[in-house]
């Protein structure tokens, strides 16, 4: 067994829903024990089981707490970050989709993957939902990236068959064999899981669709990955190609929405379409910085909760202009602000952890620090930058703490990453 010393923070209940002050624990000075890739304890270290361990002390200016999730993000985007100007639609047309398009290469695909997920565990996300491109061969290497590295990920070859480049245009046929393929090999192998991945709507034709619902009802707990009513253009051009159906109707109708179904942004989904994705539990992605970036609109999280509809926190890379979950913490802060709506740190911290996990259906298992559930965790250190020192010293309460690193902490404060009872990364 292996003990850790030090400020233990780590949401345990939704405070979207339960009192915000019942929906965590903190200790200033915690325990977390571990055994093998299990949690078995945490508390405060007057507590602390007396049983011979292996003791790290990690002090006072070593916050534990959980890995970060992020629930939406583009693998092969990320050299694309921060191309400006236009719109949603332009954006995909004038940058995104060359940029795919290199992922031909398997050692462009091979570069790429291994900064994708060294910027991951820099930034202390341990647990993403990914796009890849059409590649079968570049999703391939995204998937042995992240088994490498014992990183938790949910990744999917992207499946298009209209409205994009020649060279990112494929046969439904050929998308179905390839995802697969690809399905059959690393869906649930160790802690990575597959997701059934058509781009959005108006990249896919009726028949596109319809072999993604096939491979959803051949592999039931695959997960589905999309994007939904980002962008006031794209809704429209949606209500053109399926004159007959609104946006989440397109996806519903060919069997694509359950509780592992993630759709990133739902910023303009009208309230039928809000009823229906909380009758299927499908999750919403939501991506803050991105739709700053694109100037998409701003998403009503209270409202979209309130629906029923369950929802995590995204960077949404390449739209996205940062791996940081601490970013998207604190754009989710704004986003909510210029609307009327103060979020308290608890409820940022959780959408970033548990809330993730839960969105991912995969808070059985991550997304908090309690006994039993998998060994996931970071250590920060609260004396990261002259500022985030300055700034942590000076926290009147654990509230207060976690403002500070969610406005002033950038990867630098990722001290180490431990995945199921793993070191992962390290900076020290
Ligand atoms: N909608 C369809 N594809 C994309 C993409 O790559 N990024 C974003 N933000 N939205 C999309
Ligand atoms: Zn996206």
């Amino acid at each position: 067994m292996r003990l850790f010393r030090g400020r233990i923070f780590s949401p345990i209940a939704d405070p979207f829903t339960v009192d915000p002050a019942r929906s965590y624990v903190y200790y200033d000075d915690g325990y977390l024990a571990v055994d093998g890739d299990r949690i078995t304890g945490v508390g405060a270290w007057r507590d602390v089981p007396k049983q011979s361990s292996t003791l790290t002390q990690l002090g006072p200016d070593v916050l534990i707490t959980p890995g970060f999730v992020d629930t939406h993000l583009h693998a092969p985007q990320l050299e694309m970050i921060g191309s400006y100007g236009g719109d949603l639609l332009e954006w995909l047309n004038r940058y995104t989709f060359p940029t795919e398009a290199k992922f031909s290469d398997p050692k462009h695909a091979e570069m790429v993957a291994r900064i994708f997920f060294d910027e991951l565990l820099r930034n202390g996300t341990l647990c993403a939902l990914i796009f890849s491109t059409i590649h079968e061969r570049a999703t391939g290497t995204f998937f042995e990236e992240a088994e490498r590295r014992g990183f938790r990920a949910i990744i999917g070859k992207t499946m298009m068959d209209r409205n994009a480049p020649p060279a990112l245009l494929e046969t439904p046929k050929q998308s179905y064999e390839e995802s697969r393929t690809l399905l059959q090999k690393w869906h649930k192998r160790g802690l990575i899981r597959y997701a059934i991945t058509p781009r959005f709507a108006p990249t896919s034709t009726p028949e596109l669709l319809e072999a993604a619902g096939q491979l959803k009802r051949e592999f039931p707990d695959a997960y589905v990955h999309s994007h939904i009513s980002e962008n006031r253009n794209e809704v429209q051009w949606v209500h053109d190609l399926f004159p007959e159906a609104e946006y989440a109707d397109v996806y519903d109708r060919y069997g694509l929405l359950d509780e592992r179904s993630v759709l990133a942004h739902g910023v303009h989904l009208t309230e039928e379409e809000l009823e229906l994705l909380a009758h299927r539990g499908t999750r919403i992605a939501h991506c803050p910085n991105s739709n700053l970036f694109l100037g998409s609109g701003l998403f009503k999280l209270h409202h979209t909760l309130e629906s029923g509809v369950v929802v995590g926190l995204g960077t949404d890379i390449g739209a996205g202009t940062t791996p940081s979950m601490f970013t998207a913490m604190s754009d989710a802060y704004k986003v909510q602000q210029v609307q009327g709506v103060s979020l308290t740190p608890f409820h940022l911290w959780y959408l970033a952890s548990l809330g993730g996990a839960r969105a991912l259906s995969l808070d059985a298992e991550s997304g908090s620090l309690e006994a039993g559930k998998s060994a996931d965790f970071l250590q920060l250190d609260l004396k990261s930058t002259p500022l985030v020192a300055l700034r942590s010293e000076r926290a009147s309460s654990v509230e207060d703490l976690l403002a500070g690193l969610i406005f002033t902490a950038d990867d630098r404060v990722v001290r180490e990453c431990w995945i199921a009872g793993q070191l992962v990364a390290s900076r020290t």
